[in-house]
């Protein structure tokens, strides 16, 4: 029998539990891409589509993104031919018609491998999102006190200028977190259901959750 080499992997987790943050480096350790749905949102919006107008007026308020045009973006993101070689999906699916509709989607080539849930506690959310900086050019994403780039507000991998987040307000945090709970917690569930989680601590270093995240995926 031919040997599977494809891997699809979901991450899961909180706001600030570095999910973006591994999603890349695990993605460039298996040689496939990632994509934050959170990102496709800021570059439709940073590119002035009206999918980007549309996700603003929710992503300003700290609410999710209603399911059908979240679905139509992430699944083209998926169906496309760079992508069939596996992916690492950061922050979506977060809802359960987002799971179940992935789940349609995949289901005739095999599906979903493995999630991932980085569990983090809402103090440490709190402390994370209200120094990240990340890089307007590459993404990449810094914090002022933890992990402070080399030079101020310049990114190291790329020179590109670094930014805030206008959603990292303690306000909009709180407000992140209680919609997460909501509806993302009980995604959880249906894949723990489905004997596809994995649990790994996101308190230690960004190493450390690399690490427990490669061992997760075997
Ligand atoms: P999105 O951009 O995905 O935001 P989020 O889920 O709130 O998560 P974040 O990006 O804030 O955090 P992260 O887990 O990526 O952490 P990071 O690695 O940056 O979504 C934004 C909005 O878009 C949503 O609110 C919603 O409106 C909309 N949206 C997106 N997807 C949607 C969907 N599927 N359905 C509907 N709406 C959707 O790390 C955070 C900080 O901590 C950084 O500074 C980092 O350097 C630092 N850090 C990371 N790991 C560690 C560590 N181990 N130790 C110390 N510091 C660390
Ligand atoms: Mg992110």
């Amino acid at each position: 029998m031919e040997k599977k080499t494809r891997l699809r992997i979901i991450l899961m987790g909180p706001p600030g539990s570095g999910k973006g943050t591994q999603a890349t480096q695990i993605a460039e350790k298996l040689n496939v891409q990632s994509v934050s749905s959170g990102e496709l949102f800021r570059d439709q919006l940073g590119r002035g589509t009206e999918l980007g107008f549309l996700a603003q007026t929710y992503m300003d308020k700290g609410v999710y993104v209603p399911d059908d045009v979240t679905i139509k973006m992430v699944t083209e993101w998926v169906d496309s031919p760079d992508h069939r070689n596996g992916f690492v999906l950061d922050g979506f699916p977060r809802t359960k018609a987002q799971a179940e509709a992935l789940d349609r989607e995949l289901d005739a080539t095999g599906g979903i491998d493995k999630v991932i849930y980085i569990r983090v506690s809402q103090e440490e959310i709190k402390k994370r999102l209200s120094g990240r900086l990340l890089c307007r050019r590459c993404q990449a994403p810094y914090h002022s006190e933890y992990t402070p780039p080399q030079r101020p507000g310049v990114c190291d991998r790329c020179d590109g200028k670094l930014f805030q987040r206008k959603d990292d307000t303690p306000a909009l945090v709180a407000k992140r977190i209680r919609v997460y709970t909501a509806e993302t917690e009980p995604v959880i569930q249906y894949y723990r259901q489905e004997g596809k989680l994995a649990e790994v601590d996101g308190e230690t270093t960004i190493e450390g959750v690399g690490t427990a995240l490669m061992a997760a995926l075997g």
